[in-house]
């Protein structure tokens, strides 16, 4: 197993079960409202711990993650009788395009896993599934992560100094940019973490 291969994310995303939803999702949730059947996007789905949230505030929700585990694992974190609302596909968000049209686009801790060769075409295709009005929310590696200097990443992992955070998010109604730094715990070990967490919404 290589750091951040899909065995290591089966491990970290079993590993996840039980927490609550990330801060993000909430956030997301808390603007957005009931999905009263708008559908949703989770790229990155890990766990499932916020597709199933999402699923339960009313939206119907395609999970999208390449990990061999995600066709169990997200499922299991949905009540049965709200697994109607739950769409999964085991895949890279670059092979899964074109994405369907989405009123909620939330990637948690995932976009930055697609290789800097991807990026651009990933971004597109995210900001083409974003419906008007449509809500995105959305962590990114800044340029200080620890990861940014092990050459081990520098074809694997994309990061953004904050003046190209500032250019994807062009057009969009942006109402947060949280950028935070600090020394933490990564899954195995701890680094220095530079993240952008962004809520955004397509306006028209
Ligand atoms: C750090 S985990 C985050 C999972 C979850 N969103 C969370 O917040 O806990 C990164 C996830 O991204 C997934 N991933 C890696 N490369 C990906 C890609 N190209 N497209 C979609 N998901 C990817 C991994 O399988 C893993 O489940």
């Amino acid at each position: 197993m290589t750091r951040f291969d899909l065995a290591h994310w089966d491990l970290y995303n079993a590993d996840q079960v039980g927490r609550a939803p990330r801060q993000l999702c909430r956030d997301l949730l808390a603007r957005a409202g009931e999905g009263a059947g708008r559908q949703a996007v989770d790229l990155g789905a890990g766990s499932g711990v916020e597709a199933a949230a999402l699923v339960r505030a009313g939206w119907r929700v395609l999970a999208v993650d390449p990990a061999p585990a995600t066709a169990d694992l997200v499922p299991r974190q949905v009540p049965p009788a709200l697994r109607a609302g739950l769409q999964v596909r085991v895949a890279a968000v670059q092979d899964v395009f074109p994405l369907p049209g989405a009123h909620l686009v939330h990637a948690s801790y995932a976009l930055p896993f697609v290789p800097p060769s991807q990026f651009a075409r990933v971004w597109d295709g995210v900001r083409a599934a974003l419906a008007p009005g449509g809500w995105l929310g959305v962590t990114l590696f800044g340029e200080r992560d620890g990861w940014a200097t092990d050459p081990a990443m520098a074809d694997v992992l994309t990061f953004h100094p904050w003046a190209e955070v500032d250019r994807l998010l062009d057009g969009l109604d942006v109402l947060v940019v949280d950028e935070r730094e600090h020394d933490g715990p990564a899954f195995g070990g701890t680094k220095h973490w530079h993240t952008f967490e962004v809520v955004a919404r397509r306006l028209r």
